[in-house]
């Protein structure tokens, strides 16, 4: 392993120990099956074999993501803790608007998303006093001024990013390193891991969130989850 992968890894250790040892029970992963949220789990298991992980489960996840959160369950037997988006409110939004409105304006994807994705976040927030997120700095230009922990002042919690320094490229090789389970989709050029509709593969050269939301301009590429101001942009 390289000096600088080493510096990594224990930035991250320390980072996920510190807020371990601090919070827990009342501190969980946000994992949508990305290679950095599976990476960080194993870390949290380190320190804590009942470690906590939750997922959003949009209603519009691609096959190998629900695959891969089998695996998950199964290699850390570990419970996730599933949320689901308000019925009702899914209800009216596809009666209303039909199943594709996200693809209308940034307003329409930005509905959509607070139903399925930024209303369960509150519900899954509620219970806790810090989260843990697979963020990157490298993600994209509205990452690039993160912390490893940040006051999260939408949700009034703490934030815990411990990958916030590695490239995508040093999360693979850990995660094949140490044979982690990983979602699928990477092996099919996903660099970003969303919902099945919103989230394609990339090209070579492309930006690592060129493949969500990509009819969208760079800027407006966050869903809610990850807005200081905890509402929508
Ligand atoms: S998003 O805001 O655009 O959707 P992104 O997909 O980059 O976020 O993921 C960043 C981090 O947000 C993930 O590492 C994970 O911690 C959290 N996250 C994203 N999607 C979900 C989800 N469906 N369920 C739980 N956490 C999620
Ligand atoms: Fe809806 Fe797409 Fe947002 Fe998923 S990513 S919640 S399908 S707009």
């Amino acid at each position: 392993m390289s000096a600088e992968m080493d510096a990594l890894l224990e930035e991250s250790r320390a980072t996920v120990s510190g807020a371990m040892e601090k919070y827990a029970p009342r501190i969980s992963l946000a994992s949508s099956f990305s290679p950095e949220d599976i990476l960080i789990f194993s870390l949290m298991k380190e320190f804590d074999p009942n470690a906590r992980l939750f997922a959003l489960d949009t209603g519009r996840l691609n096959p190998e993501t629900y695959e891969c959160a089998e695996e998950v369950r199964r290699v850390f037997n570990v419970d996730i803790e599933w949320y689901f988006p308000k019925t009702e409110d899914v209800e009216k939004l596809e009666r209303e608007k039909g199943v594709m409105s996200f693809r209308e304006s940034v307003d329409c994807r930005k509905e959509c998303c607070g139903i399925r994705k930024v209303e369960p976040l509150g519900r899954a927030l509620s219970g806790l006093d810090a989260w843990v997120t697979g963020l990157r700095r490298a993600q994209s230009v509205t990452r690039a001024g993160l912390e490893l922990v940040e006051g999260d002042e939408g949700a009034g919690i703490v934030k815990i990013n411990p990958l916030l320094n590695w490239s995508f490229d040093q999360v693979m090789e850990y995660v094949r390193r140490e044979g982690l389970p990983y979602n699928k989709l990477i092996d099919s050029g996903y660099m970003s891991i969303g919902c099945a509709p919103c989230t394609r593969a990339i090209e070579a050269g492309e930006d690592e969130r060129a493949g969500r939301w990509w009819w969208e301009t760079p800027e407006h590429k966050e869903c809610g989850l990850h807005l200081k101001s905890g509402g929508q942009k």
